[in-house]
């Protein structure tokens, strides 16, 4: 959305703006609860405590799935429409959920804040990978934890090939800047993060495998030796 700033004649855009598919996404992700995302999401998120920052909230779904044991979520969502809905999620759940603009690559809290981030199908669609997960690494503790549950590449050599034509052609801005073929293991080690266990899944777990079907869900960790991340 394109607004004007009041104090000058200056137009300030959202650094995500994606109106159609936001309104495709609300409704699909939240059919999809009932149709195995939400054991998806409790699983994600089962054991967390502490703060947690969730990155790229959407329309606040995971909120729902949050155990007890979490004190405080702060919910970064730069798309204006997931945002509002997110914020309605936020009103429902039973710990406090502070929902805030944000983008990954910037996010806008101090560093070593939180005890664990939440990445739940946003790397596929930020602007640029390194950057979103050396700010999430910044806003963890040394030892914090990240929980991903993300899609990407899979399949054999033509699902693989068939992926990268979507990226390079349609499905970005169709899909609110989603891409097909990244690799979400691979990006956080070379972000620094320590792998834990992290299981390879596809959603529809029985049925034909699309190419949005490949997916990964697991546990990472910023090392605890690990003080060189911070700064702000
Ligand atoms: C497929 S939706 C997933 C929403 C939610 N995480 C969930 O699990 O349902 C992708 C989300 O990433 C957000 N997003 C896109 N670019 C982003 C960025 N640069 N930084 C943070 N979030 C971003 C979108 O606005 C959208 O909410």
């Amino acid at each position: 959305m394109q607004v004007r700033s009041p104090r000058s004649a200056r137009t300030v855009r959202d650094p995500v703006h994606h109106p159609v598919f936001a309104r495709w996404y609300a409704r699909c992700s939240a059919a999809a609860e009932s149709r195995g995302m939400a054991d998806v999401r409790r699983r994600l998120l089962g054991g967390l405590s502490g703060r947690v920052i969730e990155v790229g909230a959407g329309n606040g779904l995971n909120f729902a799935h949050y155990p007890g044991t979490v004190s405080e979520v702060v919910a970064m969502e730069p798309e204006r429409a997931l945002r509002a809905l997110a914020v309605e999620a936020a009103l429902r759940a039973e710990m406090p959920v502070d929902v805030a603009p944000g983008v990954a690559e910037a996010l806008p809290v101090k560093s070593e804040a939180f005890d664990a981030a939440v990445l739940s199908l946003v790397l596929c669609s930020v602007r640029d990978v390194r950057r979103a997960l050396a700010e999430v690494r910044r806003v963890l503790r040394p030892g914090g934890e990240v929980r991903f549950f993300e899609h990407g590449a899979g399949g054999g050599r033509v699902m693989r090939a068939t992926q990268r034509a979507l990226d390079r052609t349609l499905w970005p801005p169709l899909a609110g800047g989603c891409h097909l073929s990244r690799d979400t293991v691979a990006s956080l080690r070379e972000a620094g993060f320590e792998l834990g266990p992290y299981r390879r899944m596809t959603i529809p777990e029985n049925g034909p495998a699309l190419p949005q079907s490949f997916c990964v869900i697991g546990t990472a960790w910023r090392p605890l030796s690990d003080t060189g991340a911070g700064g702000g």
